[in-house]
């Protein structure tokens, strides 16, 4: 048994890929129970909305959580296209995105929207999954730990840092996201602690047990040295969580570096 205090959390956000096939092909991968094998790794699936009742059907007993990419921050009324955090709990999903780069970029939302939906998130009972990063030229400007910090701010200001005891962070630099260029173990850690630290100046001891995933490219050829590294609680994977196999392998290495496997 290792000695991390914190285990491994392995999420696969599918984005708007993936097929109802593909959901069947991964719960497939779980016969021979390999999924609950992996004890001290929580895996979790991010398909698309409309595949969350076959996930909830397929993997219910898998020991793999699933949950959605996005939620509104509103309770209920008239947002069409949107689906609210108590509908995802009908559908059993345990965790939600919030503020993707890639909802931040594309679909404009902003800091304050994503504090909003991070709380209808909690508030449902959902473990919310906030994504932070810098773009390449925040980086080369020096703002990385401006930008993270003020993402993170935004949301501690709205929902206080005990919402933080139910939650989940994720880094995902947008430089390193669907590029194939991987933030080098140092550049993770280095701004993993960043955000630990963050949230210690608001409380110590839930920053010590909020998992901080690395998203970015990620996958079986580098997960290791990610993983390895102190404050990279898992890994948030978006090409690579589309092949099971990939997937899969990433997760036993984590289940290997839990057990202190080297
Ligand atoms: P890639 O793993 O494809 O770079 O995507 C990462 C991501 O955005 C996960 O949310």
């Amino acid at each position: 048994m290792g000695s991390r205090r914190r285990n491994f959390l392995v999420a696969g956000n599918w984005k708007m890929n993936g097929s109802l096939a593909g959901v069947q092909a991964l719960a497939a991968a779980n016969a021979d129970g390999a999924m609950a094998r992996l004890n001290l790794v929580q895996l979790v699936l991010f398909p698309p909305f409309l595949y969350l009742p076959e996930a909830q059907r397929c993997l219910g007993d898998s020991g793999m959580a699933w949950g959605a990419q996005n939620v509104s921050e509103h309770e209920s009324g008239a947002y069409t296209g949107e689906v609210s955090a108590q509908m995802l709990r009908e559908f059993g999903c345990a965790c939600v995105l919030v503020g993707h780069s890639e909802r931040r970029a594309l679909f404009g939302e902003s800091d304050a929207v994503v504090a909003h939906k991070f709380l209808a998130a909690s508030r449902a009972g959902m473990t919310p999954v906030l994504c932070v990063g810098e773009s390449l030229q925040e980086r080369e400007q020096g703002a990385t730990e401006a930008v993270v910090a003020r993402q993170l701010r935004a949301v501690l200001d709205l929902a206080g840092a005990s919402a933080f005891t139910d939650a989940v962070v994720a880094y995902e630099p947008v430089w390193a996201i669907g590029t194939g260029a991987t933030a080098t173990p140092e550049q993770a850690q280095d701004v993993h602690a960043f955000i630990r630290r963050c949230l210690a100046e608001a409380d110590a001891e839930i920053a010590a047990g909020v998992h901080i995933l690395y998203g970015g490219s990620m996958k079986r050829a580098n997960a290791r040295e990610l993983l390895a590294m102190p404050d990279v609680d898992g890994g948030l994977l978006g090409g690579a969580s589309l092949n099971v196999d990939e997937f899969m392998a990433v997760a036993i290495t984590a289940q290997r570096l839990a057990q202190g496997v080297t």
